[in-house]
């Protein structure tokens, strides 16, 4: 599988019968880098919880593509509630669903997931989450924005490939927090993600890199992609 690192916690993932979009966070992205190949042909968007530096443009996205959405059940019935024309795949922490392209498994993530609708009231977003995505056999971890939590020493088991982990500090782990997750959760690659996008979340990606000794880490640029 491909993944392109698209800025801050946005993915896009190729693989036999998959053009996914993880939080496609795009249009407002500061680290967004564009290319239309990055929003054409999309089969699905993951979106691991509500607020708007992770929903980004999916819906937009997903009716130009017919893509499918999948995400907690609390964000596909806000969302269908708005547009009941989408496909929409809900799933829930600790749920596992084997689709056409391979298995994801929704995975918890320490934080909030308040919808904020046009009116600027905000709505239960239920859970925050992570997913584990198997596409051609490897398998890729999106984290979400998280704390560090000691259930992620429990993903170990998947035997990851490639775990993306923020670090960037203030609503989610810093670098030292990080380096402790991916410790635990032993990927065969960890790459650092959601820092430097705004103030508040400023991170030195070769920090992180420096203090986690004994692994592999690779710090994408914004459109750099690693295959594995
Ligand atoms: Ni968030
Ligand atoms: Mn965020």
């Amino acid at each position: 599988m491909n993944i392109k690192f698209l800025g801050h916690s946005s993915l896009l993932i190729e693989g036999n019968g998959i053009k996914a979009l993880v939080d496609p966070f795009l249009k407002n992205n500061p680290q967004y880098i564009e290319d239309k190949n990055d929003i054409e042909n999309i089969t699905h968007i993951f979106i691991t919880h509500a607020h708007g530096d992770h929903i980004g443009d999916a819906i937009e996205i997903a009716k130009a593509n017919d893509s499918m959405i999948i995400a907690n059940a609390e964000i596909c019935n806000i969302l269908y509630f708005l547009h009941n024309d989408l496909n929409y795949h809900p799933m829930h922490i600790g749920g596992t669903f084997n689709f056409d392209f391979g298995r994801v498994k929704m995975t918890p993530a320490l934080h909030g997931s308040g919808y904020t609708d046009k009116d600027n009231k905000i709505q239960d977003g239920g859970n925050p989450a992570g997913f584990v995505i198997e596409v051609d056999t490897k398998k890729v971890y999106h984290a979400g924005d998280t704390g560090l939590t000691y259930d992620m020493k429990l993903l170990e088991r998947e035997r990851i490939d490639v775990a993306f982990l923020p670090i960037g500090g203030n609503y989610t782990m810093d670098i030292d927090d990080a380096v402790e997750a991916a410790r635990f959760i032993g990927a065969k690659i960890t790459v650092p993600m959601h820092y430097n996008t705004f103030g508040m979340i400023k991170a030195n990606p070769i920090e992180f890199h420096d203090k986690l000794l004994g692994h592999k880490v690779i710090i994408l640029k914004p459109s750099e992609a690693i295959e594995i």
